[in-house]
């Protein structure tokens, strides 16, 4: 029996990787990817050495240009938050480490996945519904669905009587709970899990403080291609590079600052604090380029399925048939949006002020308050005013003769 896991090199999955061998016997292949969180990997590396598992059971890999070409930039094209307001940073990260864990079970031969995920959240649905999807056969492993180890303290017995080594940072409880990636870093639980209180301060980790960013506005340039950004400033760019100069950007102005409580898809609401600096900043000029390049009936379209695109990313059907489906939809509108948006940001702000295409559907000549040289005809409109309003015409003299 050959289990893979989901190993962050932290305290949680290192207990995990443990009590996976001791509990059932098993062979424990690691998997750690560099989603852009941050953190270096070979302590990763080195720890799961340490815990017993062989060079070759050992995956490390740097998906981060994966992560923002196949996953962030899709979603971007459709312009998804959860509930009005999440930019789903955890839950678009969660598919592609299901995807992973699926592959590398299947290139080991394993017949499980193992994950450090609570009963209590969505990254559990996010993670098996993946696996599912992709490898139907695979086992999945939970363990703080299964075992007894449900306090710090009985924690912290288990790591020392097993010899996992506990930073020293880690004795006490954690203050809350993190989930970081190119997109965004995410907190959640203890000291925020009241949402009547304000988020103290050390909650925020990759943005200034709006109110002590600078005086002087800052200005960039993000150019497009069918509904992805390819340049900043004018130079082009990796996917991943240009995620990671927009963090840099943002995150020096205090742009992209969340503070939600949201519904679960296990059915609990829950109070989170979000940061997503570089993010903020690309929903605002895609919105951008696409309000000069976008058909009103495409985009109304687009944006009238975009509530459900994002319930299916939050929910974890990312590998569905009815979000590749969307998908399709959502693609097929980018075809024309390319071009160039300005945005400025300012002390927790990020304002389209200019964009330009030339694949432009705005004409100047059309809207014009000047001579507009028979472009169009106003006497056009009375007509079509006057059909519009024949049935509220209508409606209006049946509601007049019923109140007699
Ligand atoms: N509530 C967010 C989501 O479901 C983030 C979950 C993970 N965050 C964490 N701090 N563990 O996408
Ligand atoms: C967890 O419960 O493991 C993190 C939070 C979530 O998945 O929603």
């Amino acid at each position: 029996k050959k289990v893979v896991l989901a190993y962050s090199g932290g305290l949680d999955t290192s207990i995990i990787l443990k009590w996976l061998q001791t509990e059932y016997g098993c062979e424990v292949v690691t998997f750690t990817a560099d989603l852009g969180q941050g953190e270096e990997l070979e302590p990763a590396r080195a720890k799961a050495e340490l815990l017993g598992i062989k060079a070759s059971n050992i995956h490390i890999e740097d998906l981060r240009e994966e992560f923002v070409r196949d996953f962030v930039f899709p979603m971007f094209r459709a312009n998804a938050l959860y509930e009005g307001l999440y930019l789903l940073g955890t839950s678009i990260a969660r598919p592609l480490i299901a995807k992973r864990l699926a592959e590398i079970a299947a290139e080991t031969g394993a017949d499980a996945v193992a994950h450090g995920a609570t009963g209590k959240g969505n990254d559990q649905v996010r993670f098996e519904l993946g696996v599912a999807a992709l490898n139907p056969a695979l086992k999945v492993i939970a363990p703080w669905r299964l075992w007894d180890l449900t306090s710090r303290t009985k924690l912290l017995e288990f790591a020392e009587a097993n010899q996992i080594p506990i930073a020293k940072d880690k004795r006490g409880e954690a203050p809350f709970s993190v989930d970081a990636n190119l997109l965004h870093t995410s907190s959640e639980g203890k000291v925020l899990e009241n949402p009547a209180e304000e988020p103290p301060a050390y909650v925020y980790q990759r943005t200034v403080d709006p109110e002590e960013a600078p005086d002087q506005a800052e200005v960039v340039e993000i150019g497009f291609e069918r509904g992805d950004a390819v340049s900043i400033d004018g130079e082009r760019m990796s996917p991943a590079t240009i995620l990671t100069r927009l963090n840099e950007i943002g995150g020096r102005h205090g742009v992209g600052r969340l503070d939600l409580v949201e519904n679960r898809f296990v059915g609990m609401k829950s109070r989170g604090v979000y940061e997503t600096p570089g993010g903020t900043i690309l929903l605002e000029a895609h919105r951008g380029i696409e309000q000069i390049t976008l058909d009103a009936g495409a985009g109304h379209l687009k944006d009238s399925i975009m509530p459900r695109y994002a319930e299916l990313i939050y929910n974890g059907f990312w590998f569905s048939p009815e979000r590749e489906m969307l998908q399709a939809l959502i693609d097929k509108s980018q075809e024309h949006v390319s071009g160039t948006v300005r945005v400025k940001l300012y002390k927790g702000s990020a304002r389209t002020v200019a964009r330009w295409s030339d694949q432009s559907l705005y004409s100047e000549k059309h809207v014009t308050f000047e001579e507009d040289a028979g472009a169009y005809d106003q006497k056009d409109a009375e007509g079509f005013i006057r059909l519009n309003a024949l049935r509220l015409r209508l409606v209006a003299v049946r509601n007049a003769r019923a109140k007699g």
